[in-house]
């Protein structure tokens, strides 16, 4: 039982967009406040942000980063997150029934991905749940209109004079969803949408605009909410945005380790559907996918006790803190497996989230700061994936699950970089047998495996915690060999894999 596939560089998918490797800070729980924000912590720099998880998101290699939510920029009013901290009012977040003190807000925001680094880019969400066109506009204006206008001087006057170049906008949050403060049928949803993009395209035509697709493949509304929306806005927006999250339930290994089977479907479907809306109105233009939520999230886990206090409009409660083990990040790297599979389309995705909240770092207020086990596929596969995809049609063994049928053990893409290199990222599902895997490279003048890196464990179970923070990380495997243009290797049971070849 081995696994094989054969690559060359006439057949690719597409150049890797930067942006997939994007990230998600909403104001929820610890993910700003204590997260990435904590004036008086040890590491704390001058404008309270914790270098030490600058320096983890550095390394974790994210791009776009989406703010500020999430359901929260449902309720959210920019203008109370702007100006003198000590003047901004404290308001009732309905999405997470906590107290938003605006201490971080937007130029908060701005000057923290200065601090990331220039691969940072703004991904900022305007209202369109409880508001609409004339206050996405005064947002846009009060960030990107370089001056003569009384928003442009509030904001020079607030102490930014440079104009904050905010290119990538959502047109709201997940609208399609009852839980959502200002849900929306798709026919008023995209009308809104609609003249929101219309607007802010009038002010300045280079914005980039994220129209609300689904929450997730299985509502009921599925397909028909973006074929309603999309009908609407097609000419207006670049992007439709897709959210999956995955866990195991009941017990059901073999399918949660099968849910990149899940999120490639999700993906082929919706790009269906929006070439089907071109098709209908005639249109020469593709609309691309912005996956700007994905993750493991165990939703349906009973929550610990410190996350009952959350009734009573706590600031920065711990809410959603997920640990995470290395079965999470085996299959965290597999939807990483399945978004560059597809990056002909999807053009942005972002993790969510960045920190604290179902995200790779965690921090403890006054403490540390670590890397959960998802970090590393992530990071690792940042580091390695830049460059243009190779078309991968394995011939696979396969094995039984309950909830998507016969799935392929192997789930594997391959990435071709500026420089020669390529890098193949690979994943076993078993989670008993090792899968021997042979490459063919044709064309592709390689000669030598630089390194195998794998994350894999004897305990399925094991992840980084406060107290023993590097249980888990990447290990080298031995053994690995390129010769005659074929790469040989085996695939240990249940892991995830980068193999890169010079
Ligand atoms: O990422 C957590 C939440 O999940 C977001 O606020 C929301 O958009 C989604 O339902």
């Amino acid at each position: 039982r081995s696994a094989r596939f054969t690559l060359h560089p006439d057949f690719t998918v597409a150049d890797v967009d930067p942006r997939l490797f994007g990230s998600f800070v909403e104001h929820l729980g610890r993910c700003v406040y204590t997260g990435v924000h904590e004036p008086g912590h040890p590491s704390a720099d001058e404008a309270g942000l914790r270098t030490d998880v600058l320096a983890l998101i550095r390394e974790l290699g994210v791009t776009a980063v989406r703010y500020p939510g999430g359901n929260f920029v449902s309720g959210h009013k920019w203008e109370d997150s702007v100006g003198p901290v000590e003047q901004r009012p404290r308001r009732l977040d309905l999405a997470w029934r906590s107290t938003e003190s605006n201490r971080f807000g937007l130029s908060e925001y701005i000057g923290f991905l200065r601090k990331i680094g220039p691969q940072a880019e703004p991904m900022m969400a305007v209202n369109l749940g409880t508001r609409g066109v004339a206050e996405a506009l005064e947002l846009q204006e009060y960030a990107n209109h370089p001056a003569g206008t009384a928003l442009a001087a509030l904001r020079a006057a607030h102490g930014d004079r440079d104009p904050f170049g905010i290119r990538l906008w959502c047109l709201g949050n997940e609208v399609d969803g009852t839980w959502q403060t200002g849900h929306k049928t798709a026919e008023e949803y995209g009308r809104l949408a609609a003249e929101a993009a219309r607007a802010m395209r009038q002010m300045d035509p280079s914005v980039e605009l994220v129209a609300c697709g689904s929450s997730h493949q299985g509502m009921d509304t599925f397909a028909a909410w973006e074929a309603t929306v999309l009908t609407e806005t097609y000419d207006l927006v670049d992007y439709v945005s897709l959210h999956a999250y995955y866990e195991e339930t009941d017990g059901d290994r073999d399918s949660f380790l099968a849910s990149a089977v899940d999120m490639e479907s999700f993906i082929e479907n919706v790009v269906a559907t929006c070439d089907h809306i071109g098709a209908r109105l005639k249109s020469t233009k593709k609309i691309n996918l912005s996956f700007d939520e994905w993750n493991v999230w165990y939703m349906s886990r009973p929550r610990p006790e410190a996350e009952e206090g959350a009734a009573d409009w706590p600031e920065a409660p711990r809410l959603l803190e997920d640990s995470y083990s290395v079965t999470d990040a085996v299959v965290v790297g597999s939807l990483l497996i399945a978004l560059l599979r597809h990056a002909d389309r999807v053009g942005v995705a972002c993790l969510a989230q960045l920190v604290n909240v179902i995200a790779p770092i965690l921090t403890e207020p006054g403490g540390p700061a670590w890397r959960q086990t998802t970090f590393f596929p992530f990071a690792l596969t940042s580091r390695y994936g830049r460059g243009r995809v190779l078309e991968v049609r394995a011939d696979s063994p396969t094995y039984r699950t309950a909830k998507y049928g016969e799935v392929d053990l192997l789930h594997a893409t391959a990435v071709l970089g500026e420089d020669g290199t390529v890098t193949v990222f690979a994943v076993n599902r078993s989670r008993s047998e090792p899968l021997p895997l042979d490459i063919a490279l044709h064309g592709l003048g390689r000669t030598v495996v630089i390194e195998h890196l794998a994350l894999s464990d004897a305990d399925p179970e094991a992840r980084n915690t406060l107290d023993d923070p590097e249980r888990v990380a990447p290990h080298t495997v031995e053994g690995t060999t390129l010769s005659d243009g074929r790469l040989r290797t085996v695939l240990e049971p249940l892991s995830w894999n980068v193999i890169r070849l010079g």
